[in-house]
């Protein structure tokens, strides 16, 4: 088959590298992929966004199965798109995307089918959001409803804070439409764990739960960013949450999707919070998360290529999923002054001795190849995942293989991982 990537970060460079390894792979093409995936398939210059460019491509080379990584490119219907004319494509139609696209949907989707949650209100107006804060107080959390690249919510803990957030997103518009409307609601305090699950838009195969580190330095210190490491399968989720999450939530999600006229295929990727044992949804995801994909995808023993095509064609219930004993550990390298402004252009050096490791896999994020030379080129730069049967080794695999890295201002969290000791 050929086979085509949307995305180009280090999600994308994981899907890559499984894809590849399945049998039903000839082909493969990422656009616009990064310095890593282009090792491994041929980079074409279309940006995920570039819908017109991305369904011209597929046709003009024949593609018989399209993955989408990003989430714009799938709430702009790019599903939709590619299955007009013909072509197979793994992700949600534009309606099913909405359960990431549009906040005040989803909360009133897991309302409606019963699904835990936190207290919420919508509003479309300053005054009377501002009212509800002055009613609730804080500490209180104030979400853009629409898409926001994962700066469009924060978690106030004073009226002040709630309040100015709200002027952001209604008087100053800074996410522009996607503020349209604010969903406001109640501060749940707990752990988050990432829950995925294969859907065909009847059955479901979960995956094994992950956890991201969202702020930038260690003990969760400072401004958040897309994320600074995860690992997989995380222990906070054990076999009994992990059937309530099934029960309670996923399947009660594909099966109101349904219900709504708006099938959910692909995959669906719930951001819980556990408190006192029981999850809650914060929101859900249409698609893989980055960077929880890059410690989920090397445990996966099974043919990716094969669920992608029997979520497509719904026939989910007849496969199962097998994972890899033990733990994968990743850790984002990530360039001078990120999640702020950050220089690109440094010469990577090192990634040629990381080869020789055993159970290391660096996969690329923001990074070009230049002459021959591998430079930065992002934000988030590298993701060096270490595994193992034992979870201190899996980190340690991680970290040992940091040490040959470098780049000018390079600089990382130290302490991914850490949180899973207390379960395990
Ligand atoms: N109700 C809540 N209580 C506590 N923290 C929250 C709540 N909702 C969101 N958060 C925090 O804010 C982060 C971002 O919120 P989320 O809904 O995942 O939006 P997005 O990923 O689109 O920015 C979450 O990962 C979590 O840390
Ligand atoms: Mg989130």
């Amino acid at each position: 088959m050929k086979i085509a990537i949307v995305g180009g970060g280090g999600r994308e460079h994981a899907l890559a590298w499984k894809i590849k390894q399945s049998p039903l792979c000839d082909n493969l093409f990422c656009l616009p992929g990064n310095a890593g995936t282009a090792e491994i398939a041929t980079n074409i210059d279309i940006s995920a966004e570039d819908l017109d460019g991305v369904v011209g491509f597929c046709k003009e080379k024949a593609i018989d199965l399209v993955a989408i990584g990003p989430e714009n490119p799938l709430a702009d219907g790019i599903v939709d798109r590619l299955s007009e004319v013909g072509i197979k494509a793994f992700g949600p139609s534009k309606k099913a995307a909405q359960l990431e696209a549009s906040k005040s949907f989803t909360k009133d989707f897991l309302k409606k089918y019963n699904i835990p949650t936190a207290e919420y209100e919508t509003f479309t107006s300053f005054e009377d959001a501002k009212a509800y804060i002055e009613k609730k107080g804080a500490p209180i959390v104030v979400k853009a409803d629409g898409l926001a690249a994962g700066k469009g919510v924060t978690v106030a803990k004073t009226k002040e804070e709630a309040i100015k957030a709200l002027k952001s997103i209604f008087i100053e518009k800074r996410f522009g439409e996607a503020g349209n409307r604010v969903v406001i609601e109640e501060f749940l305090e707990g752990e988050e764990a990432s829950f995925l699950v294969f859907s065909d838009g009847e059955n479901i195969l979960p995956m094994i739960a992950a956890q991201d580190h969202k702020p930038i330095y260690n003990n969760d210190e400072g401004p958040n960013t897309g994320g600074m490491g995860s690992y997989a399968p995380a222990p906070i989720v054990d076999e009994n949450l992990k059937q309530y999450i099934i029960d309670n939530i996923m399947k009660k999600a594909i099966d109101g999707m349904k219900k709504e006229e708006a099938p959910y295929k692909g995959v669906l990727y719930a951001g819980l919070m556990i408190k006192d044992k029981k999850p809650y949804v914060l929101e859900f995801n249409c698609r893989f998360g980055d960077p929880e994909t890059q410690a989920i995808l090397p445990l996966l023993k099974s043919d990716i290529v094969q669920i992608m095509l029997a979520t497509i064609e719904g026939n989910l219930n007849k496969y199962s999923l097998s994972w890899k004993e033990g733990y994968a550990v990743g850790v984002v390298l990530a360039s001078g002054g990120y999640p702020l402004s950050y220089e690109k252009g440094k010469p990577i050096i090192g990634l040629d001795k990381i080869v020789e490791l055993d159970d290391v896999i660096v996969f690329h994020a923001g990074t070009k190849l230049k002459d021959g030379q591998i430079l930065t080129n992002g934000g988030r730069v590298l993701n060096v995942v270490g595994m193992d049967k034992d979870f201190r080794t899996a980190q340690e695999k991680a970290y040992n293989a940091i040490k040959f890295i470098h780049f000018d201002r390079m600089h990382y969290r130290t302490d991914i991982g850490n949180k899973a000791y207390k379960y395990l």
